[in-house]
């Protein structure tokens, strides 16, 4: 849905990073961030899918990065308060996902889970600090997953991965509570989303959640005026979790 861009607009004057923005949940909420009134900073591997999803935002700055390269996560924030002067939001959905038995796998499956998924999204995290204590303003919303809380076979890396993120977001919401940046994970059940292209046998995805329910979520999160904090909102299927 297109939202007028003007000063009334719920995210004016906001500057977003969002990470995973070529494709997916990360994608969804960078278009509806940037439908919002956000500048959008989109970060995740692959240009060329940045360069299309880019082209969908009015206000919207393509920053190629690996998350899991600490170097070029100062890189990114770097760039954002080059060209756009402040980073209001910070959204982490970069993320893999292989799944298999504990028994079947060997520790280097786990490897690129564990970088992506839970360090690249704590490096984020530490390297938005200091602009967003400098304004004493920010959101920090970390997409974890319901896999953070219950338990899925095949799925052990990928929870600790989730769990990990949960556990990490609530120590910093604590730490940055007086410094005016709040912290809140989205933990969505099943999404239709590229992810599940490459793994066999995944539950039916006619019955998911989309993208755009969850970019909807993340609105809301970003939206509340600064004395509220949505810190954890699981979004799931209504038909269950899948
Ligand atoms: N889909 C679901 O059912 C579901 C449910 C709950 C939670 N989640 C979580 O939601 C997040 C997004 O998932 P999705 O379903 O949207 O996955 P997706 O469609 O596969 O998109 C993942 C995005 O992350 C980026 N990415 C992967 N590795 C990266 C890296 N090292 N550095 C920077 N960007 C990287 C990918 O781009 P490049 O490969 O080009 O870098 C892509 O843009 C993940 O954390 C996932 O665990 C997904």
């Amino acid at each position: 849905m297109e939202r007028g861009h003007g000063a009334s607009a719920p995210l004016a004057g906001q500057v977003a990073i969002v990470t995973g923005a070529g494709r997916g949940i990360g994608r969804a909420i960078a278009e509806r961030f940037g439908a919002e009134g956000a500048a959008v900073v989109l970060a995740s591997r692959t240009a060329a899918d940045l360069d299309r999803v880019a082209k969908g935002i009015e206000r919207a700055v393509v920053v190629p990065t690996d998350v899991a390269d600490d170097a070029a996560v100062e890189r990114l924030v770097a760039r954002a308060l080059e060209r756009l002067g402040r980073v209001d939001i910070l959204v982490t959905a970069a993320g893999v996902a292989a799944f298999g038995p504990v028994a079947q796998q060997t520790p280097r499956d786990w490897d690129s889970m564990l970088a992506v998924n839970l360090r690249g999204a704590m490096v984020c995290c530490r390297a938005v600090l200091p602009p967003m204590l400098a304004q004493r303003r920010g959101t920090i919303i970390n997409v974890a997953s319901i896999a953070a809380s219950r338990p899925i076979a095949g799925a052990a890396a990928y929870t600790v991965t989730k769990a990990g993120i949960v556990g990490f977001s609530r120590v910093l919401a604590e730490e940055l509570r007086a410094g005016g940046v709040r912290v809140g994970v989205l933990v969505p059940g099943a999404v239709d989303t590229p992810l599940w292209d490459t793994i066999p046998g995944g539950p039916d995805r006619a019955r998911m959640l989309r993208p755009e329910d969850v970019a909807r979520a993340a609105v809301l999160m970003a939206t509340l005026p600064p004395g509220a904090t949505l810190e954890e909102l699981t979004l799931l299927p209504a038909g269950g979790i899948l």
